[in-house]
């Protein structure tokens, strides 16, 4: 290993939370800055190291915030200027670092630039945008982000007399990222914020960003070019300052938007999740072990950001067919849990069927894997969703805090909610809930604490050499670190049987082994066996040489 100290990102374990979702803290039924800045101490306690916030700007929100029709103002829902910045002190009180959705591919069609732009074709604004009187035809394969809902990527509009390009809803207009003006606009929105102290953003859309937009003057002749201009202007601004790709591509096309470690330090291992709900819904360790080879290894100071869910929906739409239609029959077999044809639009909790002991070990993989851990608000204690909510909404529920009104999301009436808490079945605020599981030392939540804390004392996780092993069981996945005769195995039992198997560890020869998970010694005598239960996980070092 190289002797390069790992950055704060590196070494991240990122929570993403949905402001309007989390904690209302003036009672009118939205989630806001004041409810979020007291729950801090929750967050500090669960162990995050970084919160993304998803977009919380002024929009009409139309596609969850992600419409931003002034990228400088906070939307009034959620709160003030002041209300942010009190958060983002207390966040950095308690050690936790903040990053923000940085939304560029395109604007609200109500933001002022799009406004102008269309009402006057002389305007600078006009070319903020990507219009055409005649669309050329849509390239073979380039199609709606939204199939189904939206199904032209040219809109007319009828005050600019002119088509404008689009690859979300027709109220979100593509920037036209190859207009150096709009580029310095970028650049002044990162700049905003980052001097209040945001340690960086989560770039969305970003290959739309840099994509064809169906127009020659529209295509940036360095397409790259853009990412490595915000990449480098946040350092400058913020030393260490990250960027987070939203890339969700096949690996071969993603590898690129790492560039040199000079473009998007960390991307969303989109691949990965849906090779993870291979692996569980097949009980068979071969899918999880595919979906690691697939990935191209990141350049130095970069990785992947691994999780199992996002607030979007699990989106199969970049692997092979028969591996989606494995998954869809487990993990979402009625239409219902379905959206777009590509997608899951289910939590982890319910799609693993409440059991606690396989959400446990699903977290258990995303917790020991190289890169950091993304957790969804919520997954930590295992809340559901709502299918009876449209498309992507399902999933985003309020948070579930306690057994009291509202699931103490909010003290409004319960007609008031942004939206409403889940109050039947096994995933009822009522069952489910923070309050309940802080006191319960077997919850998935202290689970969850656990696992953040071991990974953020094992330095290994970044420092080491990933290794990937195999188990004499098809059912069992074993990964590893190794870091100068140091090694730590991760064991995981992906099926619901009792296995006794055999570890093969390739060249290595370790002998006595501490349980890190219930702390207890371990040897190998002759055969490396281990018996493990239902969904059963191990975290075992091997100190110096084996020894
Ligand atoms: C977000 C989606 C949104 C889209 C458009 C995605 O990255 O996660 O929720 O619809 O960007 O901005």
């Amino acid at each position: 290993m190289p002797n390069r100290s790992s950055t704060w990102y590196e070494e991240a374990v990122i929570y993403s939370i949905d402001v309007e979702k989390f904690a209302d803290g003036n009672g009118d039924g939205i989630g806001d800055f004041i409810g979020l800045t007291e729950k801090l101490t929750y967050l500090s306690e669960l162990g995050i190291t970084c919160i993304w916030l998803l977009p919380f700007f002024r929009s009409p929100d139309r596609d969850n915030g992600y419409d931003v029709s002034d990228f400088y103002t906070v939307n009034p829902k959620v709160g003030t200027l002041d209300d942010f910045l009190a958060f983002l002190h207390g966040a950095g009180e308690h050690g936790i670092r903040v990053i923000i959705d940085l939304v560029v591919n395109h604007t609200s069609d109500q933001h002022p630039w799009f406004q102008a732009a269309r009402r006057d074709d002389e305007t600078r604004y006009r070319d903020y945008y990507v219009w055409s009187a005649d669309p050329p035809p849509v390239a073979v394969g380039a199609k709606s982000i939204f199939p189904g809902e939206v199904d032209s990527l040219w809109t007319y509009d009828e005050v600019a007399r002119a088509y404008y390009f689009h690859h979300f809803y027709d109220f979100q207009p593509e920037l036209n990222a190859a207009n150096p003006q709009v580029r310095e606009e970028i650049l002044r929105i990162v700049d905003y914020w980052i001097a209040f102290g945001v340690s960086g953003f989560r770039l969305d859309a970003a290959p739309l960003i840099i994509a064809n937009k169906g127009l020659e003057h529209a295509n940036p002749r360095d397409p790259h070019g853009i990412l490595r201009q915000i990449g480098a202007y946040l350092r400058s601004r913020r030393p260490g300052g990250v960027l987070v790709g939203e890339v969700n591509l096949p690996p071969e096309a993603s590898d690129a938007f790492f560039g040199e470690g000079d473009q998007l330090q960390l991307l969303l291992n989109f691949m990965l999740a849906c090779y993870l709900f291979a692996g569980f819904a097949k009980e068979d360790a071969a899918a999880i072990n595919q979906g690691l080879s697939l990935l191209p290894e990141p350049p130095a100071g970069c990785g992947w950001v691994n999780f199992l869910r996002n607030l979007d929906e699990l989106d199969f739409s970049r692997v092979p067919t028969d591996l989606k239609q494995a998954v869809f029959e487990v993990f979402a077999p009625k239409k219902e849990m379905q959206v777009f044809d590509r997608g899951i639009r289910r939590r982890v909790a319910p799609m693993l069927n409440g059991d606690q002991r396989r959400i446990e070990m699903a977290f258990s993989i995303v917790f020991s894997l190289k890169g950091p851990p993304l957790v969804v608000y919520g997954d930590e204690i295992g809340i559901g969703e709502d299918l009876s909510r449209p498309g992507r909404d399902a999933v985003r529920v309020p948070m579930q805090w306690s057994a009291e009104k509202n699931g103490g999301f909010s003290t409004a009436n319960t007609g008031k909610l942004y939206q409403p808490v889940v109050t039947e079945g096994k995933f009822s605020y009522k069952k489910v809930n923070v309050a309940d599981q802080e006191k319960d030392p077997g919850s998935l939540l202290n689970k969850v604490r656990r696992f953040i804390n071991l990974r953020r004392n094992q330095p290994i996780f970044t420092k080491g050499r990933a290794v990937r092993l195999s188990a004499t069981d098809p059912a069992v996945l074993v990964h590893g670190f190794e870091d100068a005769g140091d090694l730590l195995l991760l064991v995981h039992n992906l099926a619901d049987r009792r296995i006794e198997t055999e570890i093969h560890f390739g060249g290595m020869q370790p002998k006595r082994f501490r349980d890190l998970i219930d702390d207890a010694e371990f040897e190998v005598v002759k055969k490396p066996r281990l018996e493990l239960e239902p969904y059963a996980y191990r975290w075992l070092i091997s100190k110096g040489n084996g020894s």
